[in-house]
Formats: structure tokens, C-alpha cells, sequence
């Protein structure tokens, strides 16, 4: 089935080479083409180019984007959606004076949606999790990292990493399953932390391996959770099965995750609103990507992750969301870019290519995802008329999206 695209006022992020990130400088520059068409064939992008070189053919449908925008999908590299019911009291207690931390220490916090998951049904987990999922696709998510990590034991880690599997089977929007066992120690083993490193590297991962259930392993590096040298062994363990580490790490401290994330290769690190000098030094050169998420700035009024400077000494930056009970409810990926504009200082170019071709880079799908490139998947967003790409981060709150196309098909 082809579907060609005509009279789009301006196709954003062109890539003709099969760029997989950008960095530094090269995060200033978002390639477009102005008074564009776009041909997709199934689920890939076939062609593209000005209105003049579009070609005559007659395809099964045309869509008419005069005055509208193209842009690829928002790649999400960061969230926990696949979780059961929510945490609007700790919202409010925290309105009233206590702080995220100060919640935690009294037993709510990831141990409050750990209760809730376990007594919640598998299947009632999934019906939950995919109204969050229809939302981001929706709001122009084409790919997705859901983590497990609201488990805490094995059958729960299971159950949870199941629900991101079925969801992965019956929605058109790409998923990348992350294993987070590691995200807080269970009351239990609350002071025999041997104890559930044991569980996680001898139990959980093997079985995970075993149904294939994940393809990166998570650890919330942090004081209070997990050391960097518990994080570190849980990351060999991971990697003995193929694991490959995306990390939790400086949201509250800097204590040496970002180093041993970089030191195992990591794909990303990620939350980052804390950062050194030797922080920033060890992703020089590295292949790791730091991944911001400011919807957790914002909601739990905490520092944003000093992008401006980490792009400013040459590193990448890609953005996500984090969704998740506790630290950000929201998943609109609009909002992240237009955030990481107002707070952070990123340009509009910057933003977008935070959010689109480095996210899909934190997930290892760039190859396919996160730029308008022939052969990369037909995941599309068409914006209502807008006078500039500006307009998407300027317009904050407002939603300018008018179409969605994901695998080459129209689903809003
Ligand atoms: O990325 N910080 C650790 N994990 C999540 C929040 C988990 C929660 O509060 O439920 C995050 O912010
Ligand atoms: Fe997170």
C-alpha cells in the first residue's frame, strides 16, 4: 500500500545518510525541506524531496499536509507506564511539605506501586497500562522503553514484563523491554541487601534470559538504593545473559554511576539533574547517552540536567519522559520538548533531535527510527498549520498535533 504525503509546508529531520545520533554543535542543525512530499510504501519511507521532483504516480491514499509540518515520531527512551493505580496522595503530601525522599523513607514511593502491582491482576495491570499507552501514541510517540521494576520479587518482575510483552504484540508503536529489578531493596531485604543482589543476578535475570523478556537491564543508582558497587555487579550479571545496561543514575547524588555506567558500556544513563565536572568528563568520548528527563524536574521540583552545558562541551542529549506513578505522570513527549526549551535552554532544533534521533539511539533502534530516511519506519507525526517549528515548544500546553501515522498507518 503506498501513501504519499504531498504539499507539506516543512518535512522535519531529512536525513539522507543514516545518521544514528548527534552531538555537541551538530545538535544545533535540524535538517528540513521546505514545500516537501513523502512516500511511504507499507510501514517504510520509500521517497522524498521537494513538491517539484514529486512523483506521478497514483497511490492508494494522499494525504493534502498544505500549511501542516511532518516530523518523525518522538522516540520515548524513558518510562515505567506499565505500573497499577497511581500515587496522587504522595502528590499531595508532598504539596504539604514532605519531599520525594522524605516519602520513601516511610515506606510509600516505589514500594507503594510494588504493593499495588502485587495485589493487582495481570490482566487488569495490562488494561491499565494501555489506556497510558494509547495516550502517547496519541501525542506522537512512535517507540517506547518500558521498564519492569514495580515487581520486587520474581513472579511480580515476571507478571510485569509479560504485560510490556502483550502490549508489544498488539500495538502498532515500537516497545523496548527493560529489566529493573534493581529499583528499590523490598522491606525484606531491607537489611540484607547480599540477599536481593542474589535474587536479581541468580533468579530474575536467568529466567528474563530464558523467556526473553527484556533487552536492557536498569539500575536506580543512588543513595538510599542501590551503591555503585551493588549497581555494578547486578550490570555484569546482566551482561553475562546479554543485558545491556540503561541506568537510573545522579537524580539526587553524584556517587560514580555515570562512570560505571560508561565503564560497562552503558546505552544510556539517564536523570543526570546532578552533575560534576568528572561526571560530565567521563561521557566524553564514550558511546553512552545521556538521557535528561524534565517532566521529573518539573513534577518533583528538582534541578533540571544542565544540558546547555553538556552540549556546550560536545556531548549529546537525548530527552524522555520517565511516565511513571511517582516522579512524572505524564508521558506527552510535547511537553518534555517545549520543557527542555523554557527550562534548560536547548533550542527548538536541539530539542527535537533530543527527542527523536537520540531517543531512538538510547533504545538501539536508530537505525530504523528517528528521522525521515529511506528504509526507517513510516512513524509519522502531521501537525495541524503552524506558522514555524517554533510554534511545537513555543505553544506549550496547547496540542498541535493533527494526524499520527505509525507502521505507515493513520491511527489518529
Ligand atoms: O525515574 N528514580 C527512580 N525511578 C523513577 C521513579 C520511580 C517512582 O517514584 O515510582 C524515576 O524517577
Ligand atoms: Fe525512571
Amino acid at each position: 500500500m503506498q501513501t504519499l504525503i504531498i504539499n507539506i509546508k516543512e518535512l522535519l529531520q531529512v536525513r539522507e545518510s543514516p545518521i544514528i545520533k548527534v552531538s555537541g554543535a551538530e545538535m544545533a542543525v535540524l535538517p528540513t525541506i521546505k514545500n516537501a512530499f513523502l512516500l511511504l510504501e507499507d510501514t517504510i519511507i520509500v521517497d522524498f524531496g521537494v513538491m517539484e521532483n514529486c512523483p506521478k504516480i497514483n497511490p492508494e491514499l494522499t494525504i493534502d499536509a498544505t500549511g501542516k509540518m511532518v516530523l518523525p515520531s518522538w522516540c520515548d527512551s524513558h518510562t515505567h507506564i506499565v505500573y497499577a493505580g497511581n500515587r496522587e496522595q504522595e502528590f499531595v503530601d508532598r504539596i504539604n511539605g514532605l519531599s520525594y525522599e522524605e516519602i520513601a523513607n516511610r515506606g510509600g514511593g516505589i514500594l507503594n506501586s510494588a504493593k499495588k502491582l502485587h495485589e493487582t491482576s495481570e490482566d487488569e495491570i495490562y488494561n491499565e497500562s494501555k489506556v497510558r499507552l494509547e495516550e502517547i501514541m496519541s501525542l506522537g510517540t512512535g517507540a517506547v522503553e518500558i521498564k519492569s521494576g514495580y515487581g520486587l520479587t520474581v513472579e511480580d518482575e515476571l507478571k510485569m514484563l509479560r504485560v510490556i510483552k502483550r502490549l508489544n504484540q498488539n500495538y502498532p508503536i515500537t516497545i523496548k523491554a527493560t529489566f529493573l529489578g534493581a529499583h528499590a531493596f523490598p522491606n525484606e531485604f531491607k537489611d540484607n541487601h547480599q540477599g536481593y543482589i542474589d535474587l536479581i543476578c541468580k533468579e530474575m535475570i536467568h529466567k528474563i534470559a530464558e523467556e526473553n523478556l527484556a533487552k536492557y537491564i536498569d539500575v536506580f543508582c543512588e543513595t538510599g538504593y542501590f551503591s555503585v558497587s551493588e549497581t555494578e555487579a547486578i550490570l555484569k550479571s546482566g551482561l553475562e545473559y546479554g543485558l545491556i545496561p540503561k541506568i537510573h543514575v545522579n537524580q539526587f547524588h553524584s556517587i560514580g554511576g555515570v562512570q560505571v555506567g560508561v565503564k560497562h558500556k552503558a546505552l544510556s544513563v539517564d536523570h543526570l539533574e546532578i552533575m560534576n565536572k568528572e561526571d560530565l568528563e567521563s561521557l566524553k568520548n564514550s558511546e553512552t547517552m545521556p538521557v535528561a528527563l524534565p517532566s521529573c524536574s518539573y513534577f518533583l521540583s528538582i534541578p533540571y540536567t544542565p544540558a546547555r552545558e553538556m552540549i556546550d562541551c560536545g556531548l549529546s542529549i537525548a530527552l524522555a519522559s520517565d511516565f511513571n506513578p511517582g516522579s512524572s505522570p505524564s508521558g506527552n513527549m510535547n511537553f518534555v520538548v517545549a520543557t527542555a526549551c523554557i527550562k534548560m535552554k536547548m533550542t527548538p532544533e536541539e530539542a527535537i533531535n533530543a527527542a527523536t534521533i537520540n531517543g531512538a539511539y538510547a533504545m538501539g533502534i536508530s537505525k530504523t527510527h528517528g528521522s525521515i530516511t529511506k528504509g526507517k519506519k513510516a512513524n509519522l507525526i502531521i501537525t495541524k498549520p503552524i506558522s514555524s517549528y517554533y510554534q511545537l515548544p513555543y505553544a506549550f500546553g496547547s496540542n498541535l498535533i493533527d494526524c499520527i501515522i505509525l507502521e505507515g498507518k493513520i491511527i489518529l
